[in-house]
């Protein structure tokens, strides 16, 4: 059977390396972490492998998955050249979103397959995450090879796999900020709106909530430009023009995100096709105009 050898274990490298393990896909050999204790912790974790505390104590192993912090991974990779463990036969792989398998050119260098492999998931506790990783989409780039081999093996522990473009890796990182921790902040800034309409915010919060849910279950059912009501997707630019002075004159910031996001609103808008050319052209006006007084 195949081996992988894991450098950096928390809460990824414990999740994959058992579920790996446990799918008897390929054995784990060397997990290799900065201090003896978390490595100890994590074999304990995988059921499996060997401890180890330096690259000089690693062995030869079918893949290295990286899965260390990623301001570490440039420097696990050195580690992995220096040792001595790198050629045409070895795969190297890293489970960062923001960064490229470029990051892992050294390991290429040395003749090394390289990829990544991004789990679109929130790992808090590798206990509970083994038993929900099923399912979870992996968006995956690098060397042909690498790749196949990553999709097999995040294939047999049910992952989803889908492909990046390694271009662009950190714009696509950035779709995901945007719709999970942005839409947080969002709904912040319309519950700052609604208070100041003298709405206490538990009951903002609640009436939020039916408004927020069936948006979101509009998206996934119909597709954003179908989803999208409201002033810009009727072509309503008094509507906007109002919206905008009140924002003005209550919150900038507020007014900056109503004018940034109603000029991706305006877009969707042309292609749901209700509003007016005219009215949507006024809108867009409208919302390019910045604050009278602003720089
Ligand atoms: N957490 C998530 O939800 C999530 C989701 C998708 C992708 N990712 C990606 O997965 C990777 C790992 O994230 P994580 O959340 O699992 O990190 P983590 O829980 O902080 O674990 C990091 C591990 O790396 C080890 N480490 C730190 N510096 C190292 C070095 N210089 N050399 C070797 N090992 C080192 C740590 O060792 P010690 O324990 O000894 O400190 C620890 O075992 C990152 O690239 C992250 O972007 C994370």
């Amino acid at each position: 059977m195949k081996s992988f050898s894991i450098i950096g274990c928390g809460a990824v490298g414990k999740t994959v390396g058992r579920l790996l393990q446990q799918a008897g896909v390929m054995q784990v050999k060397e997990i290799l972490t900065r201090s003896a204790a978390s490595a100890q912790a994590a074999t304990d974790f995988i059921g499996a492998g060997r401890p180890v505390a330096d690259f000089q104590e690693l062995s030869r192993a079918d893949l290295y998955l990286v899965a260390s912090p990623d301001d570490a991974i440039a420097a696990c990779a050195r580690g992995l050249c220096r040792a001595g463990l790198l050629d045409q036969h070895t795969t190297v792989c890293h489970l960062s979103g923001s960064l490229g398998s470029e990051i892992l050119e050294p390991a290429r260098a040395m003749g090394a397959q390289v990829a990544s492999v991004h789990p679109v998931k929130s790992f808090a506790d590798p206990a509970v995450c083994v038993g929900d990783f099923a399912g979870t989409w992996c968006g995956i780039e690098g060397d042909p090879q690498a790749r196949e081999l990553l999709a097999e093996l995040f294939g047999a522990i049910g992952g989803r796999i889908f492909p990046i473009d390694p271009r662009f890796k950190t714009v696509y990182h950035a779709g995901s900020v945007l719709v999970c921790n942005y839409l947080t902040a969002l709904m912040e800034a319309g519950l700052r709106a609604f208070q100041k309409g003298g709405v206490p915010r538990e009951t903002a919060l609640q009436v939020m909530e039916p408004l927020v849910r069936g948006t979101v279950d509009n998206v996934f059912r119909a597709g954003t430009a179908r989803a999208l009501t409201g002033p810009i997707a009727r072509g309503d630019a008094g509507v906007v023009a109002r919206q905008l002075g009140a924002l003005d004159g209550f919150d900038s910031q507020l007014a900056l995100i109503y004018r940034a996001l109603g000029s991706v609103a305006a877009e969707l808008s042309r292609e749901r096709g209700q509003a007016s050319p005219s009215g949507l052209a006024a809108i867009e006006e409208l919302l390019a105009t910045k604050k009278a007084g602003a720089s």
